[in-house]
Formats: structure tokens, sequence, C-alpha cells
């Protein structure tokens, strides 16, 4: 039986939050809860959520892995908290923190997550900023592992916005040497900083491919994936991001040039006809609802890990 190793960093603000060994682990430990093979007890502890956007799969993952770790969760709603009268995160993050053993935040900028974790004395863990999706990379991964058993030699083909879930995929693929494409319209490509650090990791500019063709993007990939085209907070853009966005959606012409037994991933929720048809979602290509429950033991192991 596994023994789960706490990570190096006591926070999980980015998926450069663990090394290649702590990434490694994770995946093997979620892979453990899955098959119910780790029996971890974290009874009395108590995690907060505080979701400044939306969220099933996050805050629901986060509050059955906590219970089914013997622990519980609690739902701060900013709008029935203090949160959105303004009271400032310094002081919302040092009340909590003596309160809670662990804060998940799902917020608008890094910096602000990052003031969480300046403040809090217990750990703090991103559940989805305008930067990074973490959590969600680890179920990525862990649903690819499961499906090929070996990473090293799977093409992940993402073909869409490149923000918080495609920065995220790029980070931890690099972590565990998994090589990337991206394939979005120009002025969308991935932050540069995030483009930098899996450079700097991988020492290998082939690990990372950043085109605006997705049709050579997906030729010979295992993987395809995608995300929505305009994201929580920019429901405003959402006219002109549909227009820019148009040639990226992964359909069954696109799904034919992978390679032979290619998966197809979504983070959810879908906008179905628009970033992905209705056939491939429900294809038997797709990986889609394995990789929504695999949120759940994934969140499970990273909290075996920060918590133990
Ligand atoms: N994939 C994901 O994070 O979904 P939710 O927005 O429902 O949490
Ligand atoms: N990029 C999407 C992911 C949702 C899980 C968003 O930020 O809205």
């Amino acid at each position: 039986m596994i023994k789960p190793k706490k990570l190096a960093s006591r926070n999980f603000l980015s998926s450069l939050d663990m090394t290649k060994e702590e990434a490694i682990q994770i995946l093997d430990i979620a892979r453990s809860f899955k098959n119910k093979d780790l029996n971890i007890n974290l009874k009395n502890k108590v995690l907060g959520l505080i979701f400044d956007k939306s969220s099933t799969r996050t805050r629901v993952s986060f509050q059955v892995a906590m219970s089914r770790l013997g622990g519980t969760t609690i739902d701060l709603n900013p709008t029935t908290s203090q949160i959105n009268r303004g009271e400032p995160i310094k002081d919302t993050a040092r009340v909590l923190s003596r309160y809670c053993d662990a804060i998940a935040v799902r917020t608008f900028n890094q910096s602000n997550l990052e003031e969480y974790a300046k403040w809090s004395t217990k750990p703090v863990i991103n559940a989805l900023t305008d930067l990074e999706h973490p959590c969600q990379a680890i179920a990525d991964f862990l649903t690819i592992k499961e499906e090929f058993g070996e990473l090293k030699d799977v093409v992940i083909t993402f073909i869409g916005d490149g923000n918080n879930v495609a920065n995220s995929l790029i980070l931890n693929g690099a972590l565990l040497g998994v090589e990337i494409r991206i394939a979005c319209p120009k002025g969308y490509e991935p932050d540069s900083s995030i483009i930098k650090k899996s450079v700097d990791i991988t020492n290998n500019t082939e690990m990372l491919k950043i085109t605006n063709d997705p049709i050579s993007a997906v030729s010979g990939a295992n993987v395809l994936y995608t995300d929505v085209w305009s994201s929580m907070g920019e429901e405003n853009q959402k006219e002109e991001k549909d227009k820019d966005f148009k040639d990226f959606c992964i359909n069954d012409y696109l799904l034919k040039k992978a390679a032979v037994n290619a998966i197809v991933l979504h983070c959810l929720p879908a906008y179905r006809e628009k970033e992905i048809t209705d056939q491939v979602i429900e294809s038997k290509n797709s990986r889609i609802f394995d990789q929504a429950e695999n949120r759940m033991h994934a969140q499970q192991a990273l909290l075996a890990c920060l918590l133990q």
C-alpha cells in the first residue's frame, strides 16, 4: 500500500507546486483511491470552499473527496459570507485558517489566490483561477494514464483557448515529460510565462508546440482535449470569440485525423456544437465522464498529500 508523502509546498496554487516525483506520486495515490487500495483518515479535518465563480465538478468532488477521507467541508458562499461585502482577503484568510485545516479558492486573478496563501496559515488550494486549473490537470493525467498506461509516448493536443485549463495541462505535462500541442487562433496563445516555465522544466522546445492550425496539431495525437471558448468572466467577449474560434471545434473530421484509438477529453461544462460536437462527446472515443469522475479521486490524493 502506498504511503502518501506530504507535498514539500504548503500550498497548491499552481501545477508547479509539485515536483516531478510528487506529480507522479499524486497519480499513483489517486489510482489507489480509485481502486479502493488506500485508506487515509482525515477525521476532524475541515476544508473551507470559497467559490467566487460557479462550479459543479470542483465543488462537489472536493466535498465528496473530503467526506470519503472522513473529514468535512464548509461551503463559504461569497454572497452569504462577508466576502462579497468586500472584507479584505487578508482578514478573511487569517480568520478562516483559524477554523479550517485548508481552504480551496476559485477566483479570478491568480494574485487574489496568492493573497489568500500569503495570509492563511493553512494550505490554500487553487480551485481555478484565470491563470491555472491545477486540480483539473491531475484528473486529466490520471485519465490519460488509465487509458495508455505509460505517459512517455503519449501526444496530447489541446484545441481551444490558451488559458487556465491549457496552462495547467502544459505545466503538469512538462513535469511528467508528455508532449503537448496547443492549437488556438492567433492572439489566444498561452501566457508567455507558462511557455517559458514549461521549456525550463523539459529543456526541450519539441515538448510543447503551439500552432494556429488545428489540423496539423491533431495529426497522430493520442488525446484531443478542449475547453469552452469563453471562460467564466469573459461573457462579454462571447460574440467575438465565437467568431475567432469557429475553426477550432473538435468534430468527427478532426477526430479522424488523430491517431487510431485517440481519446477525447473536455474539462466540462461544454457548449455542444461550439468547441466540440455532441457526436464526439457521445462517441466511443470520449473519456469525458471518466475524466469528470477522476476529479474526485485526484482531489482525494491531493488532500491526502496536503493534510496528512
Ligand atoms: N471542470 C470544472 O472545473 O468544472 P466546474 O466548473 O463544474 O467545477
Ligand atoms: N476555462 C473554463 C474552465 C471551466 C472549468 C473557465 O475558466 O470558465
